[in-house]
């Protein structure tokens, strides 16, 4: 570590429970016997050695831990609000500094989201996808290198996290010229009615994998109509055909990890239902490759996905990131109040 030790009293007053000295912890474990005894492994190695544990049930630990980490607590909440706000903010310095990483590279859209990230929370709670023109259609770009062109796409995914270690999860798609082109906004607005979908289905009780599903679906509906998949709909997406143009999933739940609670049983996360207080992402996405013959070649190289962090409520749901545009008509209002 870094920096000076925490006292033990600080300890006690941040975490609000009995501490001791850590540097007794294996004594105090070798003279309280054997008793039964889970760690979360690979987290210190030391520790590891001085107990003695069954691997499958450490595993069960872990998988409880994740489990209970899916419904966020009012102060929790709280704190997710915090890192989606200051990503709000993120963005828009993004945006205010556009010319400047026009005339130097994605590096200048990476440093001006990190600023605000280091300025207000603890830093970045990934590495920031700064990707203009083909790079959007590269999962996940973070080399964040390449020129910034206007009439191209910048495809920003960025989140701050706070000094809990909270993290938001959001993505923009922005014409660089700040007006879209007809074949950009065709995939834009296509994606932005799968988000749409996507979110009708986020409600409590709804299975986990709906919201997915729905927007999926509209995608795949989509390819369709445009010719570059064949129908119809329902055999497609039986089939899958709409993966080489949507690429990845539609969302993860959100928190202390971007891709948090990886370790949940599975009847718990993706076969279980939402309850309020899940946060999760809901970020479709439509990318043609630049080497892709089969589209026009107008579409090659264009990449779009529109993430937001909704959390759960009682009633419906609520898109914390509700304070960035999200339609492309809001979206070119918002560029052309703010584009430096
Ligand atoms: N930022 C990575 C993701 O959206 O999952
Ligand atoms: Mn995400
Ligand atoms: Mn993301």
């Amino acid at each position: 570590m870094d920096g000076p030790p925490p006292l033990l009293a600080e300890a006690e007053t941040v975490l609000g429970i009995a501490c001791r000295d850590v540097r007794g912890l294996t004594e105090d474990l070798a003279a309280g016997g054997e008793v039964p005894t889970r760690i979360v492994r690979g987290v210190d190695p030391a520790l590891e050695a001085a107990v003695t544990t069954d691997e499958e049930r450490d595993a069960e630990l872990e998988g409880a831990l994740s489990d209970l980490r899916l419904v966020k607590d009012a102060w929790e909440l709280g704190e997710m609000r915090k890192a989606v706000d200051s990503t709000v903010r993120g963005f828009t310095d993004c945006v205010a500094e556009l010319s400047r990483a026009v005339a130097s590279s994605e590096r200048w859209i990476e440093g001006t989201f990190f600023r605000r990230a280091r300025l207000e929370g603890n830093h970045v709670g990934y590495g920031s996808i700064c990707a203009a023109g083909d790079h959007a259609t590269i999962m996940h770009w973070t080399q964040n290198d390449g020129p910034v062109v206007p009439g191209e796409l910048l495809l920003l995914d960025a989140g701050v996290e706070t000094h809990s270690l909270y993290t938001a999860d959001v993505t923009r798609t922005l014409p660089i010229s700040g007006t879209f082109t007809p074949v950009q906004r065709q995939v834009y607005d296509a994606v932005y009615e799968a988000q749409e979908a996507g979110f009708a289905a986020v409600k409590p009780g709804a299975p986990y994998r709906d919201f997915h599903e729905a927007s999926q679906r509209h995608l795949t509906a989509r390819l369709v109509e445009w010719g570059f998949i064949e129908g119809p709909v329902d055999r497609a997406y039986e089939l899958g055909l709409q993966r080489r143009f949507t690429m990845a999933g539609t969302g993860h739940m959100l928190g202390l990890d971007v891709h948090d609670c990886a370790q949940a049983r599975t009847e718990e996360y993706v076969d279980g239902v939402l309850e309020p207080g899940m946060v999760l992402t809901v970020e479709p996405g439509l990318y043609f490759q630049p080497d892709d013959l089969t589209v026009p070649e107008e579409w090659r190289g264009i990449g779009v996905r529109i993430e937001d962090d909704l959390v759960v409520t009682e009633e419906g749901h609520e898109n914390l990131s509700a304070g960035l545009p999200r339609s492309s008509d809001e979206v070119e209002a918002w560029m052309a109040r703010f584009a430096g």
